[in-house]
């Protein structure tokens, strides 16, 4: 994914690491292994419980340096304070960041010498939770993680957890993201130094992204070739510039952008429910391409070939539309509501006048007669209600994120003065 593509200069140099107690923590060992060879400088603390996982011998021959366990250990406070620990960091690394260190951080727990570093610190945290799917879920897990987002100081971000087949059998989000996906996160990190540079920082935006999946019985569906490319790099855009950021995505085979709030959809109508579950937001930017019909009796069994009798007729209805919906909220109209137009000819005419239909205040008019699905690349231009459009030159999805997100960030210093 472009969005964890290392900067030239990565602006973190030394990362604290914190590991947490949990099964994922020896993933921990080989992300030290890669950010030691990606030439960062690495100091760990190993919580109790993390110790009965990874042994502080192996920590310290992979770091090159001393593990820190206790916060009352007088040898260890005279090399360096836990004080002076924890600002020596250009950003804090929590993996596996388990249920129980989110608490400590959400809460301000300071009883140990992980939870202590992590409200003593000026840097920001990084974690990387790891633990069973309905730990995971839990709403008291994402109430904590919900607060952390929230703080403007330190900040926080988040990179996973993936989906997967867990250590206990389970299946569902909950695995810690690879060390590699973790490594990416921190090398892209703008760690210390990008504290002041977030205009969107307070803002919850809302990215809608990939296609919705209709089923037709429960091995066939209707869906579209959307890759959810666009929206992804928009989410992550969003995230880097400070925003908090939920991406609710149909189906697509993308890893979440750091930072980033995935909730994962099927169909149309989990599309919309999610979508005003996350309500309210600042901003709402629609890039998901939804389809318009879904069945109207989805069959509960898979549909067999009956001989004799052809082939069976579906009927469709129409699906919800998410845009309108927001567009014209009774309660939570976002204030900046954007939305996506895939034409295959007479695009201006035709995204100005979804302007009006959707009742949205820009629209990203994308030309999509020449494989834009799928494709890095794209061509858009920018239609905002009231002004000439504005065509942006044919660039990669990345690039048009980023403007658009700079676009965002001058209309709310703009509305703001
Ligand atoms: N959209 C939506 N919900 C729908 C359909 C579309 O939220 N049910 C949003 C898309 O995410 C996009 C915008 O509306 O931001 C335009 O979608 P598009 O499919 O191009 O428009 P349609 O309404 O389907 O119009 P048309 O059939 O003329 O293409």
């Amino acid at each position: 994914m472009t969005a964890v593509e290392a900067p030239h200069t990565p602006r973190v140099r030394r990362v604290l690491l914190i590991v947490g107690g949990g099964i994922a923590a020896y993933k921990a060992l080989e992300l030290v292994r890669l950010m030691r060879k990606a030439g960062l400088e690495v100091k760990a603390v190993l919580t109790r419980s993390g110790a009965e996982f990874v042994t502080p011998l192996s920590l310290a021959a992979l770091t090159g340096s001393a593990v820190r366990q206790d916060l009352f250990s007088s040898e260890d406070e005279t090399a360096m304070g836990h004080i002076e620990l924890s600002r020596w960091a250009d950003l804090i690394v929590v993996a596996p960041a388990t249920a129980g260190l989110l608490a400590k951080a959400a809460t301000g727990a300071a009883d140990d010498l992980a939870s202590t570093t992590l409200i003593a610190t000026d840097a920001p945290v990084l974690l990387a939770p790891a633990m069973n799917v309905r730990m995971w879920l839990h709403p008291a897990v994402q109430a904590n993680l919900a607060t952390v987002r929230a703080f403007s100081e330190p900040r926080y971000t988040v990179v996973g957890p993936d989906d997967g087949e867990m250590a206990c059998g389970e299946y569902g989000p909950g695995r810690m993201a690879e060390p590699a996906a973790i490594l990416a996160a921190i090398l892209t990190h703008d760690g210390k130094a990008g504290s002041g540079d977030r205009p969107l920082a307070g803002r919850h935006a809302l990215v809608t992204a990939g296609p919705t999946f209709e089923p037709i019985d429960p091995v066939r569906g209707l869906t579209n070739r959307s890759s959810g490319k666009q929206g992804y790099a928009i989410a992550g855009a969003l995230a880097r510039a400070g925003a908090r950021v939920t991406l609710v995505s149909g189906p697509v085979g993308l890893g979440t952008p750091t930072g980033v709030d995935r909730v994962s959809v099927e169909t149309a109508d989990q599309m919309l429910a999610a979508v005003e579950a996350a309500l309210p937001a600042d901003l709402a930017v629609l890039t998901a391409a939804v389809s318009d019909w879904r069945v109207a009796d989805a069959a509960d069994r898979k549909i067999k070939k009956q001989p004799g009798e052809g082939p069976p007729t579906l009927t469709l209805v129409e699906n919800p539309d998410i845009l309108k919906a927001l567009s014209r909220h009774p309660d939570h109209r976002p204030a900046l509501v954007i939305g996506f137009a895939a034409e295959t000819g007479e695009l201006e005419r035709r995204a100005a006048a979804k302007l009006e239909t959707k009742g949205c205040d820009w629209i990203v008019g994308n030309d999509v007669s020449e494989g834009v699905f799928g494709a890095d690349e794209t061509r858009v231009m920018l239609f905002r209600k009231g002004q000439t459009p504005d065509p942006w030159p044919e660039t990669t999805k990345t690039a048009v994120a980023d403007r658009l997100v700079h676009a965002v960030a001058v209309h709310f210093k703009k509305e703001a003065s």
